[in-house]
């Protein structure tokens, strides 16, 4: 391959753009706003590699166009926006990027839990539209964190993070996996594996950290949202696909569950006028999980490290399809 044409769907940090640069011709969508589909379409067919973002939707259809595609990385960790399957088929290497986000995200979550929790984002809104009168005893009262239950759905990395965040916090911390967890690292938290039914009907704040799948798609549904205590708050920073929205709503608005903080929400993002925000008790921010400077940097430097990898035909650094580069 000569210089390879490189589709780049984003802005990223200079540093990356400069890597890019040095990697071949870049292409770049330079609106802040999600590439149109068909302009995306039309783009892809001249395309040797592509560095994606997690709004980008890389399916059948897309790949259809993509005839000379190699080599192709997102700037996430979460990858069900790609087919990886069709992937595979076409000899198309996937990159994403796990770990450098881990910190940041479960420090987003925890943040989100706390505010749900002590209803810090009611209470300046309580303060900006006048209604502040005076210090009283059965003011914006909210729930203990410390000592309460945590349960946490997907003991990866950042349910993980979130065990270590819990545990300073001198919560009971329960969690729910798709294998048996090792001892040890349940031991270095004091945290318990506990079956689903368990960790939905103890939790007090229930904490989402698994990948959309079809098995884990509406995993939260009106079922579950009724077997959950009615003090019990909803927090997710996964995938806005893993609740069944309409059932959410239905939850907060009869108090089935106090309430909910959201940093990824199905339909996403969320019209202004979608019914969810218009409750108090529904905390909804724009998927700011990873959004410091330092982590974005890291995940646009890893992400075009994958990228070159693929395109050179060695194993991407982080590689979802390995099997690519065995074929
Ligand atoms: P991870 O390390 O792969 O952790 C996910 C864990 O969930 C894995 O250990 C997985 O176990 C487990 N799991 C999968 N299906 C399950 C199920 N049905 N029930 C219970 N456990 C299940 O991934 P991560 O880095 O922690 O990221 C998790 C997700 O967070 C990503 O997929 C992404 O969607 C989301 N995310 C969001 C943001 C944000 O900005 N809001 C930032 C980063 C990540 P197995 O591997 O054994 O299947
Ligand atoms: C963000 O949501 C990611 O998957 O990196």
């Amino acid at each position: 391959m000569g210089r390879p044409q490189l589709l780049v769907t984003r802005m990223l940090p200079e540093e990356a753009m400069e890597a890019l640069r040095n990697l071949g011709h870049v292409d770049l969508w330079e609106q802040d706003e999600p590439i149109p589909r068909v302009v995306l379409r039309n783009k892809i067919k001249a395309a040797d590699g592509m560095l994606c973002l997690l709004t980008d939707h890389i399916d059948v259809e897309v790949l259809a166009d993509a005839h000379r595609l190699c080599s192709l990385s997102t700037m996430a960790v979460g990858y069900d926006h790609i087919d990886i399957n069709a992937c595979t088929e076409r000899g198309i290497s996937v990159g994403h990027t796990p770990g450098v986000l881990t910190e940041s995200t479960a420090d987003l979550a925890f943040s989100l839990l706390l505010a749900a929790g002590r209803r810090v984002v009611e209470s300046a809104d309580f303060i900006k539209a006048g209604l502040w009168a005076s210090w009283s005893p059965t003011l914006l009262l909210g729930q203990e964190v410390h000592g309460a239950t945590i349960g946490i759905v997907g003991f990866g990395r950042i349910g993980e993070a979130m065990a270590r965040r819990a545990a300073g916090f001198g919560m009971r911390i329960l969690t729910y996996h798709s294998s048996p967890i090792d001892a040890q690292a349940l031991g270095r938290y004091s945290a318990t594996q506990v079956s689903w039914d368990t960790l939905v009907q103890e939790s007090d704040f229930l904490t989402l950290h698994v990948p959309l799948t079809p098995l884990t798609a509406h995993m939260i549904d009106g079922a579950v949202l009724r077997s959950m205590k009615p003090t019990a708050m909803l927090i997710n920073t996964a995938r806005g696909g893993l609740i069944d929205t309409e059932a959410l709503y239905d939850a907060l608005t009869a108090y089935t569950i106090r309430a909910a903080a959201l940093d990824v929400t199905d339909p996403e993002p969320l019209p202004p006028n979608h019914p969810l925000l218009s409750l108090s008790n529904c905390l909804v921010v724009p998927h700011i999980g990873s959004a410091t400077v330092a982590t974005r940097t890291k995940m646009a430097t890893m992400a075009v490290e994958n990228l070159s990898a693929g395109l050179r035909g060695i194993p991407m650094p982080n590689c979802v399809n390995p099997e690519v580069f065995r074929s």
